[in-house]
């Protein structure tokens, strides 16, 4: 696929270097502005509270397929039910919200993990096979959780991750398993 990324920082700048070394060709830009023109899907990684700026320096943006894997830690936007709203309001095409539940200091110990971790995503139905398929690439198992009516429930997580990884635990991957789905396909022994 041809991904281009918006934001090059630490979730931008990873998820790039991850779908390059899966095989597709991604492009980060930054607030330096640039052209998605031809992107198969666009993924937005810059602060939420940037969004309206941050997409107005890029072109050809018009009805892609987006990602957007935006936090905000202030008040969310008034007009907007979620950042992954305002993105879409802005792009105006097929809209899935992914990646902001998982912290980008720890992507590179994805592949030591014995089971990919979790993504929790929600998306448009036209956003959902890109949307997988990138959560996959970039190492991680895809959990859905319904429409972009789930994007501000989503959004909301970063009270809990945030105090989760300022407390005891840090920067933490997650799953969620069905009853004896870790030991089958684990292969192990139940305790
Ligand atoms: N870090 C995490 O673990 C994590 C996890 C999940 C979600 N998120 C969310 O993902 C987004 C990116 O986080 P990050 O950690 O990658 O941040 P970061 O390392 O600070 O990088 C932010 C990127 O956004 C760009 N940017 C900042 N302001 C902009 C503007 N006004 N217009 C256009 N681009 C702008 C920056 O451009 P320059 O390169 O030109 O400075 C940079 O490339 C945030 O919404 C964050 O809440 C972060």
């Amino acid at each position: 696929m041809r991904i281009t990324v918006i934001g090059r920082g630490h979730v931008g700048g990873a998820l790039a270097r991850r779908w390059t070394a899966a095989g597709h060709d991604a492009a980060a830009l930054s607030r330096d502005g640039g052209d998605a023109t031809g992107a198969d899907v666009v993924v937005v990684a810059i602060p939420g509270d940037s969004i309206a700026v941050g997409l107005a320096n890029i072109a050809g943006l018009d009805g892609n397929v987006t990602i957007d894997a935006s936090n905000a830690f202030g008040d969310r936007l008034p007009g907007y039910d979620s950042i992954a709203h305002q993105v879409k309001a802005m792009i105006g095409g097929p809209t899935a919200k992914a990646f902001n539940t998982n912290f980008a200091s720890i992507y590179e110990a994805v592949d030591a993990e014995p089971m990919p971790p979790g993504t929790l995503y929600a998306s448009d139905a036209d956003a959902r096979q890109v949307a997988e398929q990138l959560i996959r690439d970039a190492g991680f198992e895809p959990i859905h959780l319904g429409d972009l009516t789930k994007a501000p429930l989503l959004e909301s997580l970063i009270a809990l991750t945030s105090t989760l990884d300022r407390g005891e635990l840090g920067p933490f991957f997650y799953r969620f398993n069905r009853p004896g789905e870790l030991a089958a396909r684990l292969g192990l022994n139940p305790r």
